[in-house]
């Protein structure tokens, strides 16, 4: 009994020294922060390490206390960049001390993993605290790799001498030389509530061999490249942003010198929802498959002065979903698209969709349900550029129930009809039609105006859009037609 209690006594002498050492490190945080100002040239000396977690969490009491203990340090797992000497005013450079929140960030563990070899970070943060950085190099993740993270909560912008092919935030692995790097390096990285300006040098946020990447509530100008990079990995969704080289509210004098990419997407399986983009030569480059844009509002840099607001630059093989989308003055480009749908979007200002022949292959393709309005010089809505060769292998391509205020409609499936006194009828879909010569089934039905007649008829000539409908003897009738160019036929 005795002894026990001894034991005890000494045990709960020794957990109060621990707080006590607790106490004193985390008095010394609170002091360095009031004065990181003065106390860290913009070299970012390296003064931080008494304030890493990693130092502190490991105290005795944590192995003692009982769980929920008052006497247990606290296991937060926020990394503020104030505290390790980052300049929230912007004024001197914060690259060193940022980068030091990151690794420090990057040295947390659960214990557990994520996809194999990917660290499972336990949900750190890493804290901007509504600070505004200036950076001269970017905040490159650890080669190391890791997920289940957060950077949030305040604003970076580059250097005057940020290498203008790097981006404020990489996550992008560098190997060593010596081993390969793995397939993914990164997973469940959430960047949000950021503004990113690379100051015309650069880009935004690149994100490569990385899985299940979050980009939420950003705000990034001032790219020369690109806003955002998605090369490789799978799964990067990119909601609630808003991206523009030049912060204008449209109609900017300087609009046709816009140039950039606001988001490129060179891999598979993205998501891009909800999201604005103001300015850049193009608004949204996809050259990966399986990638949805949804709610994207493009006015980046008009069709009429060069621009493009959604690019599709993988032909043959496109798999793209573009819907409930806002293209604002500038259209949609697609290079021989194989699986694309675009619906329920608006175009507005003469916006339209071109089809940009390759190598001639245009095959399940949805243009559906959707809006345009135009200034009334008769542009179409749906246009071709067969500068390269013509569109030869056209299968299952459906342009119809679209709706056009100012514009000229084109499709692939029309009704048509004609009126006349005689043995011929024809009607002319060439007005209507995209494709020129090429009318994959057609119907008719003749409906004579005098009764008592049933005159012999025969659909006639299927050619160079029109179609030719006769009868054996004149009658007076009208010859109703329905026609189709992009079904399948079978036999
Ligand atoms: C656009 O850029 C050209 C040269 O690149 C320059 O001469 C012109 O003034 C610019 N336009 C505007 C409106 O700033
Ligand atoms: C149709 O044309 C024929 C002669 O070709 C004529 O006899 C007939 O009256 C015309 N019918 C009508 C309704 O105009
Ligand atoms: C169908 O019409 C086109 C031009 O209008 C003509 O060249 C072609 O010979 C016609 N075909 C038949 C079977 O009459």
């Amino acid at each position: 009994m005795a002894i026990k209690a001894v034991v005890l006594l000494l045990l709960s002498l020794f957990i109060g020294l621990a707080s006590l050492i607790v106490y004193a490190e985390n008095s010394k945080v609170s002091i360095a922060r009031l004065s990181t100002v003065h106390r860290y040239n913009h070299q970012g000396m390296d003064t931080t390490s008494f304030f890493r977690r990693s130092l502190i969490s490991p105290s005795p009491s944590s192995e003692v206390a009982p769980p929920g203990s008052p006497l247990a340090p606290p296991s937060s797992r926020v990394y503020r960049a104030t505290t390790y000497g980052a300049d929230p005013t912007g004024k001197t450079d914060s690259t060193d001390a940022l980068l030091r929140v990151i690794s420090d960030a990057f040295k947390t563990s659960s214990n557990r993993i994520l996809m194999q070899g990917i660290n499972d970070l336990g949900g750190a943060e890493v804290h901007l605290e509504g600070g505004s950085y200036m950076i001269s190099r970017p905040l490159q993740l650890p080669a190391s790799g890791g997920g289940n993270l957060v950077i949030h909560g305040g604003s970076l912008r580059a250097s005057n001498d940020f290498a203008t092919d790097r981006y404020l935030i990489e996550l992008s692995a560098t190997s060593d030389g010596n081993k390969a790097l793995p397939q993914y390096t990164y997973e469940d990285i959430t960047l949000r509530d950021l503004m990113l300006d690379p100051n015309y040098r650069g880009g935004g946020i690149s994100v490569i061999n990385s899985l299940r990447t979050s980009i939420d509530n950003c705000y990034i100008t001032h790219f020369a490249t690109n806003g955002i990079l998605v090369q490789g990995g799978h799964e990067t969704y990119i909601h609630n942003s808003f991206l523009g080289q030049h912060i204008t509210a449209g109609g900017d004098p300087n609009e046709k010198n816009f140039s950039g990419i606001a988001i490129n997407l060179m891999g598979n399986d993205n998501a891009v929802t909800d999201v604005v983009i103001f300015s850049g030569a193009i608004g949204v480059m996809v050259s990966g498959q399986a990638n949805t844009l949804s709610g994207v509002h493009c006015y980046n840099k008009a069709t009429g002065w060069g621009g493009t607001g959604i690019y599709l630059q993988l032909p043959g093989l496109t798999q793209t979903r573009i819907v409930n989308c806002y293209m604002d003055y500038t259209g949609i480009v697609a290079e021989d698209p194989v699986q694309l749908h675009i619906s329920s979007s608006f175009f507005l200002g003469d916006a339209f969709i071109l089809f940009k022949s390759i190598k001639g292959i245009m095959n399940g393709v949805n243009v559906v349900d959707n809006m345009f309005s135009g200034s009334g010089k008769g542009i179409n809505i749906v246009q071709l550029d067969q500068s390269k060769g013509a569109f030869t292998a056209v299968n299952q391509v459906v342009i119809d129930r679209n709706n056009v205020q100012g514009m000229t409609l084109r499709a692939t499936v029309a009704r048509g009809l004609t009126q006349g006194n005689g043995t011929s009828w024809t009607v002319d879909f060439n007005p209507v039609l995209l494709f020129p010569n090429l009318i994959r089934h057609a119907q008719y039905a003749l409906s004579p105006s005098t009764t008592g007649t049933f005159p012999n008829h025969a659909l006639r000539n299927v050619s160079g859009n029109r179609v030719v409908v006769e009868s054996d003897i004149a009658v007076p009738a009208t010859v109703y037609v329905a026609v189709d160019q992009g079904m399948v036929t079978t036999s």
